[in-house]
Order: C-alpha cells, then sequence, then structure tokens
C-alpha cells in the first residue's frame, strides 16, 4: 500500500482530539462509535492531499478533513437505516447496536457538527468551502433519493444509474480533493480539474463498492455481502445482466428483484451466477479501469509536480482492486 501513515496520523490525531464523547451520551456515544471504527478514511486523506498538492502544509487543511469525514460518517449511520444493514466496518450499524431513533438523532447531530468545523477557517475561505459543502451535500440526499427510488423502479437506464452513483458517492470524493484545493488557494481552473479527477475517482468507486456487495470476502469486507441483492438495488451489475442475458435468466432476474424471497440465501446465490455468466462481473470490472483511466488523464493534464501526481495516480490504482 502507499504510505499515507504520516496523513492519517496527522488526521486521527486531530479527529480525536475534536471529537469526543459529552453529555447527552446517547447522542454523542454513537457518534465516537461510528468514527472510531475508522473506515479507510479515503476522503479527508484526499483533503489533506488536495492541500499538499497545490503547494500548501497540509495541516491547513484538517478542519475541512474533519468535516468532510464526519460528513461521510453521517450518511452511512442514515444509509444503513435506509438499507437495512446490519454491519458497518465489521462492527453492528449505529440503528441495530442502538436503536432508529438514535441513528436518525445522533447522524443528524453530525451533519450539523461537520458544518461547524468549516468555521474554523477565516471568512474567504470559509465561505467557498460552505458554498461547496451545502451544494455536495444536497446532491448527496439526491442521489440516495434515487437509490432508494430505482430499489422499485423496474426500468433504470444506465446512464441514471450513473447520474445516481455520481451523486450519491463522487460528488463528495471530488469536493474532498478540491476543499484541500481551496484550503491551498489553487485557481479555480485547478480546482474544477481536481474536482473531474475525483468525480471520475468517485465513479469507479462505486463501482468497485457494487461489485465488492457481491463478490466481496465476508472475512474481511466489514459489510453484509449480498445486501444490495437483497434490498433489489439496480446496480451497474443487474443492469448489464439484464442486457446481456438469455430470455430465461432474464425473466429469472426480474422476478428475483421484484421480490423479497423468503430465503435471500438463495436469491444470492442465484443471482451471482447470472452476474458471473452474463459476462456483467467483467463488464464492471472494465468499467472500474476505464473511469480510473479517465481520472487518471485528467490529472495528467495539471501542471503540479511530477511526483505528487504519482502519488494520488497510484492510490487511484490501488482503489481498483480494493477488497474492503
Ligand atoms: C462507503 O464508503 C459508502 C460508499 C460511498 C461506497 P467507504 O467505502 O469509503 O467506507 P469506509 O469509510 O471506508 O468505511
Ligand atoms: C452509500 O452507498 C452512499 C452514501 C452513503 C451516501 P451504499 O449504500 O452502496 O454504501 P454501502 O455499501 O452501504 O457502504
Ligand atoms: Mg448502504
Ligand atoms: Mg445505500
Ligand atoms: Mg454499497
Amino acid at each position: 500500500m502507499t504510505d499515507l501513515t504520516g496523513f492519517k496520523a496527522d488526521f486521527n490525531r486531530y479527529l480525536s482530539r475534536e471529537i469526543s464523547l459529552k453529555e447527552p451520551q446517547n447522542l454523542y456515544a454513537p457518534i465516537t462509535y461510528i468514527l472510531g471504527l475508522g473506515g479507510k478514511q479515503l476522503r479527508p486523506i484526499l483533503t489533506l492531499l488536495g492541500c499538499d498538492l497545490f503547494g500548501e502544509d497540509h495541516k491547513k487543511a484538517l478542519d475541512a478533513a474533519v468535516a468532510i469525514e464526519v460528513f461521510h460518517n453521517f450518511s452511512l449511520v442514515h444509509d444503513d437505516i435506509m438499507d437495512n444493514a446490519p454491519l458497518r466496518r465489521g462492527h453492528e450499524t449505529v440503528h441495530e447496536k442502538w436503536n432508529l431513533n438514535t441513528g436518525i438523532l445522533s447522524g443528524d447531530a453530525m451533519l450539523i457538527l461537520a458544518y461547524q468545523f468549516f468555521e474554523n477557517y477565516d471568512a474567504h475561505t470559509f465561505q467557498q468551502l460552505a458554498k461547496l459543502f451545502g451544494k455536495t451535500a444536497l446532491e448527496v440526499c439526491e442521489g440516495q433519493q434515487y437509490d432508494v427510488d430505482f430499489e422499485t423502479k423496474t426500468d433504470v437506464t444506465i446512464a441514471q444509474y450513473l447520474k445516481m452513483i455520481e451523486y450519491k458517492t463522487a460528488v463528495l470524493i471530488a469536493a474532498a480533493l478540491q476543499m484541500g484545493a481551496i484550503v491551498a488557494n489553487a485557481s479555480m481552473t485547478e480546482q474544477e480539474a481536481i474536482y473531474q479527477f475525483g468525480k471520475n475517482l468517485g465513479l469507479a468507486f462505486q463501482l468497485q463498492d457494487d461489485y465488492l456487495d457481491v463478490f466481496g470476502d465476508p472475512k474481511n469486507f466489514g459489510k453484509q455481502v449480498g445486501g444490495d441483492i437483497i434490498e433489489n438495488k439496480k446496480t451497474f451489475l443487474y443492469l448489464i445482466a439484464i442486457e446481456n442475458s438469455n430470455p430465461e435468466d432474464k425473466a429469472l432476474l426480474r422476478t428475483l428483484f421484484a421480490n423479497s424471497p423468503e430465503n435471500s440465501n438463495e436469491k444470492i446465490e442465484v443471482v451471482k451466477t447470472i452476474f458471473e455468466r452474463s459476462g456483467a462481473a467483467q463488464a464492471i470490472k472494465s468499467e472500474i479501469a476505464s473511469y480510473t483511466e479517465k481520472a487518471n488523464t485528467i490529472l495528467e493534464k495539471l501542471n503540479l509536480p511530477q511526483e505528487k501526481k504519482a502519488l494520488l495516480k497510484t492510490i487511484s490504482l490501488e482503489l481498483m482492486g480494493r477488497v474492503v
């Protein structure tokens, strides 16, 4: 793995200093719990890198990095409620460990906390960060709504799916990088380029998430494998499988994704086999590679130190092969 230990250590030191258990504990304990489970911390690292990339001390981006990660964790707590998910980062989800109301309110508090971290910047920087944050956070909600709507929609197109993942996932990864660039006072052109790099990286990232949801190893994945199949998510795998399958498999898939069968393990196994024999599993892998390549072409055009671009490129390539 690429060595990001320094950035990670700085981030975690700052995070644990800034987020602590307070009264009422039933509001704050779920917050320290979910943040304490860690995860990959990809987005805050990208914020620090985005700042470093444009020649500023990465420590100046720590508040933005914490804001992004707290927002991301808020979105996960609410996402797990919406997706009926039992597991997150190898542990019980917040609404399972506590209850639904706790998940809702602790999530809300995290959204507000995230916003407060931008207040630590000067007025001009604050204004730019808050503006990008507001736009991005609303897009994430729009993406999440499409994702839920598609569970019961039977004619989702690839284009609609791509828009949905762009909003629910890619824009936050893009904004994480742009926020680093904002803190570093990068030009508008540079900010836009790094945003576009992040967006394509984010599309590849969500496609890989969809792949792992089906083909991940329960030993290290940390989430319930097959969760998207149980919830009838119309992912890229499903859409390609529908497009490429023979009439029998197509009909079977449609029936399976219109219901919630008693035996979900059986459903997962059948769907997995169809995803493989239809070529969907292969197709998603090449789609991931193609968005990663697109991201790196954008990065290449930026006039920045070669070694810093190389680091981002390495990260993008490592994400393609991630198993968590
Ligand atoms: C999960 O994000 C939600 C998606 C947008 C796919 P991550 O895969 O970054 O989750 P953690 O933070 O590492 O646990
Ligand atoms: C989550 O997408 C996107 C957001 C949390 C905004 P998923 O529902 O695919 O994420 P996981 O797989 O539960 O992490
Ligand atoms: Mg989910
Ligand atoms: Mg979801
Ligand atoms: Mg997922």
